[in-house]
């Protein structure tokens, strides 16, 4: 084992999608990911954020904290905490994706956002690995 974890998560966006917050979020993401050694994804999908943090548990555990602070989102939802063998998303401080790359509600043929908060964990955990996969394979890392 690697020592390192994998943590994904759901939250509700506050924020909307193209606005200067989600821009912050990003840059935030990759400066301050880079620094503490995290790499991950962060996919939206109307109103949902999902996001895998990969990295040591306890730079992953500090950055949920905050994150559980932060107003930009709400009702975080911790889905799935796991070793990791080696990272996904190895060169990425923080891929990110959105319907425009693979839509959630296409995945599960279902027409209402809202429809998606009614998705058990495994299912929101099966796109996950589906869309990290597609992004990963995009950004030519490990699929
Ligand atoms: C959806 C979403 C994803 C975020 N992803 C990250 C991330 O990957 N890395 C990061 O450092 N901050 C990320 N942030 C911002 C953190 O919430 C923020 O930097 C952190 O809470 C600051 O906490 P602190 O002041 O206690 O250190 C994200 C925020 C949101 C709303």
């Amino acid at each position: 084992m690697s020592g390192l974890i994998s943590l994904t998560y759901r939250s509700h966006a506050e924020v909307q999608e193209f606005s200067v917050h989600s821009l912050d979020i990003l840059r935030e993401a990759l400066a301050r990911n880079a620094r503490d050694g995290l790499t991950g994804f962060l996919h939206r999908d109307g109103p949902w954020f999902f996001q895998t943090l990969e990295g040591e548990p306890d730079k992953v555990h500090r950055l949920v904290d905050g994150l559980k602070r932060d107003w930009r989102h709400s009702w975080l939802k911790v889905l799935v905490t796991t070793e990791l063998e080696q990272r996904r998303f190895d060169d990425w401080a923080m891929a990110y994706s959105t319907t425009a790359d693979v839509s959630m509600m296409g995945y599960f043929g279902v027409s209402e956002h809202i429809a998606l908060s009614l998705l058990t964990d495994d299912q929101a955990r099966d796109f996950l690995e589906f869309a990290g996969r597609m992004k990963a394979a995009a950004l030519g890392g490990a699929a």
